[in-house]
């Protein structure tokens, strides 16, 4: 039997941490640890103690991983979360191990769902100290923090200074970006290296003017914070990242390179002159659709008469024009805002429009109303050209970026473009 040659399916995937909170003052350092790693394209949860709880809440949690936040083994007993959990990671990461967490894990307890996630991961185990300086000297602590070093755990030793309350001393929890990028450090030891490391990811942000004399134009509202979003998204997960920025009002997106266009014209110019070294390209600017045939050269007075009604003509579509331009294994993906209308199905309209366009990827939101546009989350329905479809509840527009890239990111050929030829069903 012969077949289609196919490529490999291995793809790359985020890497999964579980971020244990035990009960100490220190908790509200875990959540900038949190915010720190989900925007670096980790998928985070959450597993805080109920003494944890007590100081940051469950909602916090869960609104900035987007993902359900349980404490005790009884929650989802069905999907078996106190082994499901620690065996699915690839890093626990326990902030703030408080002295009674540290003993709990040195002594194998698990009368908690972090405590049982600790008992059943077989990944890299980083615990972050803090507490009162007595108890981190204490010889109970010290040969706790031996054991689990000598288990192969990583003890990150605390920071000296202000400690709750007046005094200071060693056992303060050391700074969260000094604690992700040892989290960091530990996975990519463990050869999880970003998913898009390698591959550079041309994003289009904002929206098209089309200027009837130097001042006046046909726009539209697109801020250009999505697309934002996602050149952020793609950086930190490790790609080499163009933004074609239509005028967008925003700060500049450090470590991407910003191309900065105006019109439908030149924003096609840029993104057909950076597509070609792109293994993504994603079309998130509203591009307007028709300019005025003709561009007054001075400001348009009303001293000059009553004007023609303003003539039309249509802009080329430069997303169809990828699609026919594109290089083998290259992820195409469109955007489309849409206001609906009644008896009008939003995903009819999305459908349609994907085949039209040809894209692999059609992320389909609402706008107007207080959605979409000009707002800090969104919501959407991501359609693919193999029939599939993402419902991608609302949330904020960094989370909704990463996302969608985890949709690309498992169509990416592998990095080398090795293809796999299937001879006998059997993929080799
Ligand atoms: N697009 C494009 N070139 C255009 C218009 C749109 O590349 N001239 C891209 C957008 O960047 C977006 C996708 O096509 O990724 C869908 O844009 P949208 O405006 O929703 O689609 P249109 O084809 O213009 O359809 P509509 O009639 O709904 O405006």
């Amino acid at each position: 039997m012969t077949g289609e040659p196919v490529r490999s399916c291995a793809s790359p995937r985020r890497p999964r941490i579980v971020l244990g909170v035990a009960g100490g003052i220190a908790a509200y350092k875990a959540v900038e640890v949190l915010r720190q790693l989900t925007e670096t394209g980790h998928d985070v949860r959450v597993v805080p103690t109920d003494a944890a709880l007590r100081f940051v809440g469950e909602p916090t949690w869960a609104a900035l991983s987007g993902h359900p936040v349980s404490t005790e083994v009884w929650t989802d007993a069905a999907q078996v979360a106190h082994v499901r959990l620690g065996r699915e990671a690839d890093l626990v990461l326990v902030v703030p191990a408080t002295a009674d967490l540290l003993a709990r894990a040195a002594t194998g307890r698990c009368d908690d769902l972090l405590t049982a996630t600790l008992l059943t991961a077989r990944c890299p185990v980083v615990f972050a100290p803090a507490m009162h300086t007595e108890m981190w000297e204490h010889p109970a602590t010290r040969a706790n923090v031996e054991t689990l070093r000598a288990r192969g755990a990583v003890v990150i030793d605390p920071a000296v200074g202000r400690l709750t309350g007046a005094d200071s001393g060693a056992g303060r929890l050391p700074e969260p970006t000094e604690i992700a990028s040892v989290a960091r450090a530990v996975l990519t030891r463990n050869g999880l290296a970003p998913d898009l490391a390698g591959r550079t990811v041309v994003i289009s942000a904002g929206g098209t003017r089309e200027h009837l004399d130097p001042v006046r134009f046909l726009g539209n509202s697109s801020s250009g914070r999505q697309g934002y979003a996602l050149a952020r998204a793609a950086l930190a997960r490790g790609a080499q990242v163009v933004v074609v920025a239509a005028n967008v009002a925003l700060a500049q997106v450090a470590g991407a390179r910003t191309v900065r266009v105006v019109s439908t014209a030149q924003l096609r110019a840029a993104v057909h002159a950076e597509a070609p070294a792109a293994a993504v390209v994603v079309m998130a600017a509203a591009v307007a659709d028709f300019r005025p045939v003709n561009r007054a050269s001075h400001k348009i007075k009303k001293s000059d008469g009553d004007p023609e009604p303003v003539a039309l003509v249509r802009n080329p579509d430069v997303l169809t024009e990828l699609v026919a331009a594109r290089r083998p294994g290259q992820v195409l993906v469109g955007f489309a805002a849409e206001t609906g209308a009644p008896g009008v199905d939003l995903l009819d309209l999305g459908r349609e429009k994907l085949a039209r366009k040809g894209a692999d990827l059609l992320v389909v939101n609402q706008v107007g109303d207080g959605l979409g546009f000009e707002v800090e989350d969104n919501a959407a329905v991501v359609l693919g050209s193999d029939g599939t479809e993402t419902v991608i509840e609302r949330t904020s527009k960094d989370l909704l970026a990463h996302r969608v890239l985890d949709l690309v990111v498992s169509r990416l050929p592998p990095l080398d473009g090795t293809v796999i030829a299937v001879a006998d069903g059997v993929r080799r």
